[in-house]
């Protein structure tokens, strides 16, 4: 049987994330060179012919080049350049008439924006925390906007500008917050949440319909003393990746039958609501009265090989599930063909 080949398209980190070096969180959502390796050696133990493109602005004449070959691309992209990056390797694919794993560019758009997703999910009541847009620092708090309250970039990811320090009690703390955001990412604007308190999950979809994967919870209550309750910058690339706390994530997290059911729900009315493909995984938290809220949708999650970590949250919930990295490779791949099929 002929072989399948796919074209492997990703963006390269040049360092590792360094809290305490604002530039690494620019570059926090792409792959170490050792982590791309990883990947590419586990696709061709899979029996793929793979082609690796590095999704910059030379993508599109390589794929251009190399389209008669491809049978399908792994987007694992995040995109260089604009609001949008996310969005820009799938459209070059449908240009191209390439099938591609993943969502399509609208869907991937939105998933980047966090606070246009959340319009979507409230529109089609979803429960998302309530939230402001800001501008400038110094705007006036709407009135469901109660400290404390968190401050987020709006389209970044991988705990990029989440720090210790996006948890906020007052006004002047605030402004401080939404000032570093805007300074280190430039044009954005800035999201700001209430803080929810409960239990936090992390939950790996995949399938068209999806299915849902052992649900991932961070034990909040192992953070050293001083640190935040939440995945941020530090606790997403110190304590859980390199902090070897493997009691940390747990997978199956502990769940009443009540909350699950509620987080299931959630989780697929928002796949359906932001027309999600294939696979993805969703950050959802729940207020102190156990009631679960959706935080974001991660397309492309992280998928670091076992060689490089033991704590990357889709791996993760797929090995709980039975399914090692080089099958979940594999099903993500034979996810997306199958639909092409359709
Ligand atoms: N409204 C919120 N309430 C409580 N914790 C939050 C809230 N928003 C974000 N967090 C915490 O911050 C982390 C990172 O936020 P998230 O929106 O998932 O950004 P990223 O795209 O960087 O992962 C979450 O995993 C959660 O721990
Ligand atoms: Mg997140």
């Amino acid at each position: 049987m002929k072989k399948i080949t796919i074209a492997f398209l990703y963006n390269v980190r040049h360092r590792y994330p360094d809290p305490y070096d604002p530039r690494t969180q620019l570059e926090a959502d792409f792959d170490d060179p050792i982590t791309l390796k990883w990947i590419i050696k586990h696709f061709k133990n899979c029996g793929y012919n793979i082609i690796p493109i590095e999704a910059d602005e030379r993508a599109y004449g390589k794929l251009l080049r190399n389209r008669k070959r491809i049978d399908i691309a792994f987007n694992f992209s995040e995109g260089l350049f604009g609001l949008d990056r996310e969005a820009q390797i799938p459209a070059i694919l449908e240009i191209l008439q390439i099938p591609y794993t993943g969502s399509s560019p609208l869907s991937q758009a939105l998933m980047l924006n966090k606070a246009k997703a959340k319009e979507i999910l409230i529109a089609n009541n979803i429960a998302t925390p309530p939230y402001q847009l800001f501008k400038n620092a110094d705007e006036k708090l709407n009135g469901d906007m109660v400290f404390p309250l968190i401050v987020k970039p709006v389209s970044e990811g991988s705990g990029a500008g989440i720090t210790n320090d996006s948890v906020v009690h007052t006004q002047k703390k605030l402004i401080k917050q939404i000032t570093r955001i805007q300074q280190t990412f430039k044009r954005e604007s800035v999201l700001v949440e209430p803080f929810l308190t409960g239990a936090e999950y992390s939950i790996s979809m995949i399938g068209n319909p999806p299915r849902i994967l052992p649900i991932i919870s961070p034990n909040h209550a192992l953070l050293p003393k001083g640190i935040n309750p939440i995945d941020s910058f530090e606790v997403k690339w110190i304590f859980e990746e390199e902090g070897g706390h493997s009691e940390y994530l747990r997978c199956p997290a502990p769940l009443s039958n009540k909350v699950s059911k509620k987080v299931e729900s959630l989780c697929f009315a928002t796949w359906k609501a932001l027309q999600i493909r294939d696979w993805c995984r969703m950050d959802v938290r729940c207020d102190a009265k156990h009631n679960p809220y959706v935080l974001e949708v991660n397309s492309p999650p992280g998928l670091l090989p076992p060689e490089v970590s033991t704590t990357s949250y889709f791996p993760l919930a797929a090995k709980t599930a039975g399914i090692e990295y080089e099958k979940l490779l594999d099903l993500i791949i034979q996810t997306a063909l199958k639909r092409y099929k359709q």
